[in-house]
């Protein structure tokens, strides 16, 4: 097919998602290869997210795509309830990268059922029912994973969502509206505060109801808010405290993002239960996994767990998987995404001292935000929590594609989230295009 049939044909064929299918804009891709791809005409995007923050590894690794090839070769599907190698394989190196006790998988295609099943799991091991999940975040978007979610993208279709959710906040420092007059205190006060109200909620809903605590580690889509000294600590405590399952889901923050394999590395916490997909192949090919804890994976030694996927286990999937985790073992991804995260971190600090528009900027490893607002003091976003884009970031937004850098914003924040294997020029060149378009805001103050 030429370049105008394959445009032409997706516009008239497919159907979009996240879009009014009127406005939605595309990118014919073309081919892509590390932290850059193409499109039909030659010209160069530096893949400032991962494509859907997932491309960990970078684009077009020969090492994957070998893998890919010699399964397809050799045994290119098999059934849920049959033992494979890459099954055999992935398990095993999975328990050896995953946090503490955490070595039994049950495979899925994506995030969105990783979390679904994360959920029947907890229900049933527990006999419990209500899941607490945080209101910036977002899960995935099939019925039960978009009841999880905390943003817009729940409010679209409730009441017809999964019932037995219960939301509750963030510990969102630079938005707290009960610190706005205690920006000072301290790090273990402000999780102490939050910690206090999530145990507020589980005493109202009753600890006898919740099955499962299950958040984010580091919150991603919805502004990259990393935990405070304490807080995931504390979630433990109150998980162990009342009988409830904690379970984090790890499928952006997850396989190196953080600067370490998984977010809740950074505080030494296990959960009991945690999701995963996007980073688990680097996009190479769909698949996601719940991890668990023996214990749980044992409840069901003589009951019947009652859930499944015909794609559960794709072998084709699971060599991806596998030949993702050894490219970054071998090339020490994590490593280098923890000592760029130092490089990301100063140049977003050069960017806040230098925008007033910039209200804040967070980062753990490679995984960035910037947020934009109207005025430093009131902090009003530059696009409004859960409305339509602003004029001015829909311009940003512009701006920074027309410049060749591609990446994603959400209302007022700007995600930088590339692949962990980009170098500090690259980080730099992307920056430097965000530095300039970043004078769009400062003039709409
Ligand atoms: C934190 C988180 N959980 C779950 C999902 C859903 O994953 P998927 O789109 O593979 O269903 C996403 C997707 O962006 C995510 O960011």
């Amino acid at each position: 097919m030429n370049r105008d049939d394959i445009l032409k044909y997706s516009m008239r064929h497919n159907f979009w998602t996240w879009s009014a299918q009127e406005n939605v804009s595309v990118i014919p891709v073309e081919k892509a290869k590390g932290v850059y791809f193409w499109d039909f005409n030659g010209k160069q995007y530096l893949d400032f997210n991962s494509m859907v923050m997932c491309v960990n590894i970078g684009h077009g690794d020969e090492r994957v795509i070998d893998a890919i090839q010699k399964q397809a070769k050799t045994l290119p599907f098999a059934g849920p309830h049959m033992a494979t190698e890459p099954r055999a394989l992935l398990g095993k190196l999975l328990t050896e990268i995953m946090p503490g006790k955490l070595d039994h998988f049950l495979f899925t295609l994506g995030g969105a059922d990783a979390n679904e099943n994360a959920v029947k799991l907890a229900r049933a091991y527990t006999g419990k029912f209500k899941i607490l999940a945080r209101y910036r975040s977002y899960h995935g978007a099939t019925m039960g994973a978009i009841a999880l979610t905390g943003d817009r993208r729940r409010l679209e279709w409730e009441p017809n969502v999964m019932p037995g959710v219960v939301h509750f906040l963030d510990p969102y420092r630079y938005r707290s509206v009960f610190h706005q007059n205690k920006t000072e205190i301290s790090e273990a006060l402000f999780s102490k505060d939050y910690l206090n109200h999530l145990e507020e909620i589980i005493l109202y809903e009753g600890p006898e109801t919740i099955a499962a605590i299950l958040i984010e580690t580091v919150t991603g889509t919805n502004g990259i808010i990393i935990p405070p000294e304490g807080y995931m600590q504390g979630v433990r405590t109150l998980c162990d405290q009342y009988g409830i399952l904690m379970v984090t889901d790890e499928v952006m923050s997850g396989f190196g993002r953080t600067g370490k394999w998984f977010a809740v590395n950074h505080w030494g916490v296990e959960p009991d239960i945690i999701t995963v997909a996007k980073g688990l192949t680097s996009g190479y090919a769909p698949l996601g996994a719940v991890a668990m804890k023996s214990e749980i994976a044992a409840h069901f030694n003589d009951k019947v767990f009652y859930g499944g996927l015909t794609y559960n286990g794709h072998p084709i999937s699971l060599a991806a998987a596998i030949a993702t985790i050894q490219v970054m073992q071998e090339d020490g991804l994590v490593g280098k995404a923890e000592q760029r995260g130092i490089k990301l971190s100063n140049l977003l600090k050069e960017l806040m001292n230098k925008h007033p528009s910039v209200g804040d900027v967070r980062s753990i490893g490679l995984f960035g935000a910037i947020e934009l607002v109207k005025d430093r003091e009131t902090k009003e976003p530059l696009s409004g929590f859960n409305q339509p884009l602003s004029d001015v970031m829909k311009r940003i937004k512009e701006y920074i594609l027309d410049h060749g850098v591609f990446l994603y914003i959400h209302y007022n924040v700007i995600l930088i989230i590339p692949p962990l294997i980009i170098s500090e020029e690259q980080l730099e060149q992307g920056l430097d295009v965000i530095d300039k378009a970043l004078k769009i805001a400062d003039a709409a103050l």
